[in-house]
């Protein structure tokens, strides 16, 4: 199965003060403000959900296919996720802007100065998934997550029209986009992501009911943090997936795009939804307990053992037939 993932690549650089901005805010002149902060600390973490997937992906045996836009400084990157079997070849590289970066800044107090720069992610709009498809030989899946809105509108309009399968996964995009474009977006689609909060956002921002969005929609998978994901398919009854027990909660950052990672692992290796939530569920455990979102190893042995004891025999024997694992 030729499964493509759109979206954003972007770094973090998350630096910590060791003071308090409030300190250095001086009430009456904050008109002509220049501050500058010597920070301690400087930690640069890979990220944007595209490359978070697809790091996922290749993680447990896959290898899928990136689009996405990026500036000419990601060699490094390009190459930590050519290592981890990720396709890069139907990246764009833009001679022009910088991959997305997100700043942040973070005080004693865990107050938190940020910038998020968006960059080279504009130029996703400029992207023909009919092209990729043609280039690649066809593709029998194109995820689109959060992008630049244009290009996920762009993307998702060029999948409907060439007849091949979308998931959609709009996640934090949503917050900024009208009931309209929404209604683009998930229309039609095979598969539809959205974590509890997102659910409800779009039947507020759609004006569609629960029912009306899952009609139009093949299956509706969503994610309800500790409580595991539920998967829905028209006519059929919902299905629910728990979690496995996680050694230490160390950071969430990335736990959705993980818990796609295994989903769309599981649909590639032709197992039931029950099972797809479930390796999606196995994949956000490793996320959460370590620190950034593409850090976790994947070790066969060990993740069929969880695997077997989080969801029982037969389901461990169903993934080992597939699991590869490059540690
Ligand atoms: N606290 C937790 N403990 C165990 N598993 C969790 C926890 N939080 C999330 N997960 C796993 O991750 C999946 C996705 O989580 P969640 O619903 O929080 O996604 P999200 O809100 O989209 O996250 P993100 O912040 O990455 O966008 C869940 O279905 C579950 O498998
Ligand atoms: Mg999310």
């Amino acid at each position: 199965m030729k499964i493509a993932i759109a979206g954003s690549v972007a770094t973090d650089h998350l630096m910590t003060y060791p003071g308090r901005f409030t300190d250095s805010l001086v009430v009456g002149s904050l008109d002509t403000i220049s501050l500058s902060f010597l920070v301690d600390d400087l930690v640069v973490r890979r990220g944007g959900c595209a490359a978070n997937i697809c790091f996922g992906l290749g993680s447990v045996g896959l290898e899928p296919l990136l689009v996405a836009a990026v500036g000419s400084d990601w060699s490094d990157y390009q190459a930590w996720l050519e290592r981890h079997r990720v396709n890069t070849a139907a990246v764009k590289v833009s001679t022009e802007r910088h991959t997305a970066r997100f700043l942040c800044t973070t005080d004693q107090d865990l107050n938190q100065i940020a910038s998020f720069y968006s960059g080279a992610m504009c130029e996703a709009r400029d992207i023909e998934i009919g092209a990729v498809a043609q280039q690649f030989g066809g593709l029998d899946l194109v995820l689109i997550g959060p992008d630049d809105p244009d290009a996920m509108l762009h993307h998702t309009d060029a999948c409907r029209s060439l007849g091949i399968a979308f998931a959609a996964d709009p996640s934090q995009q949503m917050a900024r986009m009208d009931g309209d474009q929404i209604r683009l977006l998930i229309d039609g689609a095979a598969y539809f992501f959205t974590n509890e909060y997102e659910r409800a956002l779009t039947t507020q921002k759609t004006g569609w009911t629960d029912e009306e969005v899952l009609a139009r929609v093949g299956v509706r998978i969503t994610t309800h943090g500790a409580r595991g994901a539920v998967i829905e398919r028209n006519g059929n009854r919902p299905v629910s997936v728990g979690v496995p027990k996680e050694k230490a909660k160390v950071d969430p950052t990335g736990v959705g795009d993980a818990f796609r990672s295994g989903f769309l692992a599981g649909l590639a290796w032709g197992l039931s939804d029950e099972r797809c939530g479930q390796l999606g569920a196995m994949l956000a455990t490793y996320v959460i307990e370590t620190q950034g979102t593409q850090e976790y190893r994947i070790n066969a042995e060990e993740f069929l053992e969880r695997f077997k004891i989080a969801y029982g025999t037969t389901a461990a024997v169903e993934v080992a037939e597939h699991l590869i694992c490059i540690y």
